[in-house]
């Protein structure tokens, strides 16, 4: 670890861990800067949302056997899903004051890697930069956009790698009503999934109700869990489909039309996850679970 400037680990730099690489590496706090990478890439080239490039070109490590020192902060980027993978990388960087900032969607940051170091030093980031990946390290930045961590010093100390950035970060101190708040817009993205269908399915008969429902049963666990969830939020959720691009294309969708595995247990598996525990009952989210999991279902025989 460097004395004074912070060294600095991204696993899984796709459209949010190279947008945020590239603007944490211009922090003057930040000091060396490593990618952590499963497909190799040569540097980062972002395209910011006013138009600028970024060009940054960090050390790029393909196995964790290249690492060779543990470092002050892991961001971790990669799909839900992904955790097993990307927690292999984490012994070599892991040091006794490491923290390890959780940048995916959801509500578990903290459960996904409780397994593999202290609570206590795990930062949840509650990330809304829409961002895409156009071939590896080349990304389109769309939106300035912002981070959410819990307050307390954690939380103050990941705030100020952003200094230099367009990425608004800031601390909550309620992050857990927070983080199910941005779940409750995040499960209704099933339905385009589901039909296939970019935003502007929500005016098709019955879909607006439909994903209204969906919404109350995450407001209904996520209040079971503690959250502070108004009544206003379902209407607000179909209100924000109802005024979005009708060719908007939700990260669920867009996985789904690439083939790609997609992070339905994050967003509506969870909430019948914990439905379940909570005796919340989630119809609804149960059935767009069985069947998103059952588009990436392969038969053994
Ligand atoms: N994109 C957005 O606009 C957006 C907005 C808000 C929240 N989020 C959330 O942010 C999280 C990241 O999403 P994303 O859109 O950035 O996904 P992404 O573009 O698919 O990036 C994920 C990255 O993780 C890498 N990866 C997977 N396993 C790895 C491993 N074992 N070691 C190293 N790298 C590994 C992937 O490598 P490959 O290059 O080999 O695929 C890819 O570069 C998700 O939870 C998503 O829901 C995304």
């Amino acid at each position: 670890m460097t004395a004074s400037k912070l060294s600095v680990a991204v696993i899984g730099p796709g459209a949010i861990g190279g947008t945020i690489a590239a603007w944490i590496s211009r922090s003057p706090l930040v000091g060396e800067l490593t990618l952590c990478v499963r497909t190799p890439l040569d540097r980062l080239v972002v395209e910011a949302p006013d138009g600028t490039i970024l060009k940054v070109a960090p050390r790029v490590v393909t196995d964790p056997g290249q690492i060779t020192a543990p470092v002050d902060w892991v961001l971790v980027a990669t799909k839900a899903y992904d955790v097993a993978a990307a927690a292999l990388w984490l012994k070599p960087l892991l040091g006794p004051e490491t923290r390890v900032a959780v940048l995916q969607n959801g509500v578990e940051h903290v459960e996904r890697f409780a397994p593999f170091l202290p609570a206590d030093r795990i930062v949840p980031v509650i990330v809304d930069v829409p961002a895409e990946r156009t071939a590896p390290g080349r990304i389109q930045h769309r939106r300035n956009g912002t981070v959410t961590v819990p307050a307390g010093e954690a939380g103050e100390a990941f705030v100020a790698l952003f200094a230099g950035s367009v990425i608004e970060a800031s601390t909550t101190d309620d992050f857990l009503t927070a983080a199910w708040t941005k779940l409750s817009l995040n499960c209704a993205g099933a339905v385009n999934a589901l039909t296939g269908r970019p935003g502007g399915v929500v005016r098709a008969p019955g879909i607006a109700d439909l994903m209204r429902e969906m919404v109350w049963e995450c407001v209904r666990v996520g209040r079971a869990v503690g959250a502070d969830l108004g009544d206003t939020i379902p209407d607000w959720v179909v209100e924000r489909a109802m005024t979005s691009p009708a060719d908007s294309v939700n990260s669920l969708l867009g996985d789904r039309l690439a083939g790609r595995p997609m992070e339905w247990d994050a967003r509506n598996g969870v909430i019948v996850r914990l439905g379940h525990i909570h005796d919340v009952a989630t119809p609804v989210n149960a059935m767009a679970t069985t069947l998103l999991a059952a588009v990436g279902w392969q038969a053994d025989i």
